[in-house]
C-alpha cells in the first residue's frame, strides 16, 4: 500500500474504499470482502447511514485497529461546537471504536461560523478522540476563511475524476499542504467509459479503472472509489501493482 503523510504527521493509506450506498448485510459483507482483499482505509459519514455494519465488518475481521484508517464526517446541519462533538461521539459508538483517523465537515454551512465549528474539531482532537481534522466540498475561499482560524486542517475530500480535474483547487491544496482526497473518482462510473482512458486502458493492458485511481495516487492524492461487488473491489485494490508515465498522467490532465 501507498501512503501519504498528513501535515500533523499521521499517514494515510492512498486507497481507501467509498461506502456511500453500502449498507445493510450486502453493504456489510462488501466492507468485510474488503477487509480480506486488503484495504485499511474506509470512507464513512453520519450522512450514509452505515457507520454500523462498517464497525462490525471491521471488529469481525479481528484485524487490530492500528491497521486501519477511519474517516467519517459531521453532516453541515450540525456544524455547531455541541453538535460536532455529539455528532463525533455518536460516530465512535456506532462504529465501536476509541478514535477516528479523520474527522471532517462534510458540506460548508455560511449560517454557522467556521470559528465555532472548529472549536468543536478542536475539542474531539483534545480529547484524543479524532486524530485528523479536515473538510470536504470547500472551494478555495471557504478553505481560505478556515485556515485564519490556525486549526491544521489536513484534508478536503472533494469530487475529482478525470472529467473534473478541480486543477486550481488542487494547486491551492498543495500550497497549503492540504491533502485532497478525490471522491466520485470514476464519476459514479461515467469517466470510465472516456474514450482517452480507454486507449490507455488498451495501452497498458489494464482496467480503466487502475487508469483512474493510478493517475490520482500518482497525482498525490487520495483515491476513495466504491464498490460493492468483488470483482471490481479486487480489480480497484490491484491498482497499486503498476504505475503509469509521466506523459500519460499529462494527457489525464488534459481531459478537463
Ligand atoms: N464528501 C462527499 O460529499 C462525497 C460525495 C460523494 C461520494 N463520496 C465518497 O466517495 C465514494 C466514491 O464515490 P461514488 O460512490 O460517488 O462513486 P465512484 O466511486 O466514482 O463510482 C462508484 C460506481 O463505480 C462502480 N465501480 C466501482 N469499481 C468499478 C470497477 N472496477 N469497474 C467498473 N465499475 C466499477 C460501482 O459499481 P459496483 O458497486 O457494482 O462495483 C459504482 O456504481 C463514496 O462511496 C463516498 O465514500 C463523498
Amino acid at each position: 500500500m501507498v501512503f501519504f503523510e498528513f501535515k500533523d504527521g499521521s499517514k494515510v493509506p492512498a486507497l481507501g474504499l467509498g461506502t456511500w450506498n453500502l449498507t445493510g448485510e450486502n453493504g456489510k459483507r462488501a466492507v468485510a470482502k474488503a477487509l480480506e482483499i486488503g484495504y485499511r482505509h474506509f470512507d464513512t459519514a453520519e450522512a450514509y447511514g452505515n457507520h454500523r455494519i462498517v464497525g462490525e465488518a471491521i471488529a469481525e475481521s479481528g484485524i487490530e485497529r492500528k491497521e486501519i484508517f477511519i474517516t467519517s464526517k459531521v453532516p453541515s446541519r450540525s456544524l455547531l461546537k455541541e453538535a460536532v462533538i455529539e455528532s463525533g461521539k455518536r460516530a465512535l459508538d456506532e462504529l465501536k471504536t476509541d478514535y477516528l483517523d479523520l474527522f471532517l465537515i462534510h458540506w460548508p454551512n455560511p449560517s454557522v461560523p467556521i470559528k465555532e465549528t472548529l472549536s468543536g474539531f478542536s475539542e474531539l482532537k483534545e480529547k484524543e478522540l479524532i486524530r485528523s481534522i479536515g473538510v470536504s466540498n470547500f472551494g478555495i475561499e471557504e478553505l481560505k476563511e478556515a485556515l485564519k482560524e490556525g486549526v491544521k486542517i489536513v484534508n478536503n475530500q472533494v469530487e475529482l475524476h478525470p472529467s473534473f480535474n478541480q486543477s486550481r483547487l488542487k494547486s491551492y491544496c498543495a500550497e497549503e499542504k492540504i491533502i485532497i482526497t478525490a471522491y466520485s473518482p470514476f464519476a459514479q462510473g461515467k469517466d470510465l467509459k472516456l474514450k482517452e482512458i480507454n486507449k490507455l486502458s488498451e495501452k497498458y493492458n489494464h482496467p480503466a479503472s487502475q487508469i483512474i485511481i493510478n493517475w490520482i495516487i500518482q497525482k498525490e492524492m487520495i483515491a476513495i472509489p466504491k464498490s460493492g461487488n468483488e470483482e471490481h473491489l479486487r480489480e480497484n485494490f490491484n491498482a497499486l501493482e503498476w504505475k503509469l508515465a509521466k506523459e500519460d498522467i499529462d494527457l489525464i490532465d488534459k481531459i478537463s
